[in-house]
């Protein structure tokens, strides 16, 4: 098997260091594996003039799967679009077709305490967002900024979606439902925006293919209410592009810190990128405060969808759980009583837990 691990900017390189180490010692128990590193992201730009080198996309595109860290850093901010550091990570998901990206967020026991919410609202939570992640407003055209007749300028973007983009995602959101709880809540803006209401339109002709799956229908606003008034009422949630991103930054926030969620990002063989779901945190990026969880739960998912290896996915899933009981917490997840780690020693303690 070969693992294609992209650092990336930022805390990237951090949190991405303990997720080797952790890889590493389930070699040393057998599991056979080839690492090969490549920049991407701002990196990228410095080293090779591109966020997206040939040669890091190769690379992706020969491994069996992709173990990514996040990009971004104020210092890019000033580029041209096409170089800014977030292209690497867009211009990945487009080339390898990586439109099914799947953010579960769960609620660690341990962790109840540390989300913003009270603990009865959070405590046993487990939901899964799929996010349709190549299309919609992200990639549509036209976009740009131009100049009206008057001299004004106006900025513009394009949302849209071919009913086979909706279909194949519905379809993976149904297929995941099946196996969990069979709910499937499908979120949209269709009192308002056309792309949306095709996009239901759809997702109801779909679900004809899966009769035992309870589809609703929630428009996104409500959602956004809905994560933090009752978020136990989901199971499974699948939406577009945009309202995907922000809503699964916000149900992160239930589970305690966006430092604990990891996400996959699938082709339509399963082949995938797997990632955190936070970003590349300039603020905090060297200081080794960083918490490593989400990109090592990140691994554990590339081995259970990607490489055919459910088992050392649990392991590594009862290892972070075995540190979190015993109290680690980067500080991310302080709370009284716990005990305040950096980046590596929470790297150690999963390692010493394998
Ligand atoms: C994410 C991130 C990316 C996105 C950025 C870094 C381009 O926020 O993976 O959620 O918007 O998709
Ligand atoms: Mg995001």
């Amino acid at each position: 098997m070969k693992i294609a691990v992209l650092p990336g900017d930022g805390i990237g390189k951090e949190i991405m260091t303990q997720a080797v180490r952790v890889l590493r010692r389930l070699g040393e128990d057998g599991l056979r594996m080839e690492i090969e590193e490549a920049p991407v992201g701002g990196t990228a730009y410095d080293l090779a003039g591109d966020p997206l080198p040939e040669a890091t996309l190769k690379l992706a595109r020969e491994a069996d799967a992709i173990l990514f860290g996040a990009v971004g850093d104020w210092k890019y901010d000033t580029l041209s679009r096409p170089k800014r550091p977030e292209q690497g990570l867009l211009g990945l998901r487009k080339a390898l077709n990586l439109f099914a990206n799947l953010r579960p967020a769960q609620v660690y026991e341990e962790l109840a305490s540390a989300s913003s919410l009270r603990p009865d609202v959070v405590a046993g939570l487990d939901i899964l967002i799929v996010r349709e992640l190549t299309g919609d407003i992200y990639f549509g055209t036209p976009r740009g900024i131009s100049t009206l007749p008057n001299g004004e300028r106006e900025g513009y973007n394009t949302m849209r979606y071919a009913e086979s983009e909706v279909r194949r995602i519905a379809r993976v959101a149904f297929e995941a439902a099946r196996k969990r709880g069979k709910r499937l809540c499908s979120v949209d803006k269709a009192n308002v925006l056309e792309t949306t209401e095709l996009w239901r339109q759809v997702v109801i002709e779909t679900g004809k293919e899966f009769p035992d799956v309870d589809l609703s229908h929630m428009y996104v606003d409500n959602c956004a209410m809905q994560l933090v008034r009752n978020p136990k009422q989901f199971d499974v949630i699948v939406t577009g592009n945009m309202f995907g991103d922000i809503l699964s930054d916000e149900a992160s926030m239930l589970t305690g810190s966006i430092g604990m969620l990891p996400s996959a990002s699938l082709d339509e063989h399963n082949k995938g990128m797997y990632e955190p779901i936070h970003g590349s945190a300039p603020d905090i990026a060297g200081k080794g405060v960083a918490n490593p969880l989400a990109t090592i739960l990140s691994a554990a998912m590339m081995l259970r969808y990607s490489l055919g290896k459910p088992e050392e996915a649990e392991r590594i899933e009862r290892a972070v759980r075995k540190v979190l009981r015993e109290g680690y917490r980067t500080r991310d997840l302080e709370t009284p009583g716990t005990r305040v780690v950096g980046t590596e020693e929470m790297g150690a303690a999963v390692v010493a837990a394998l």
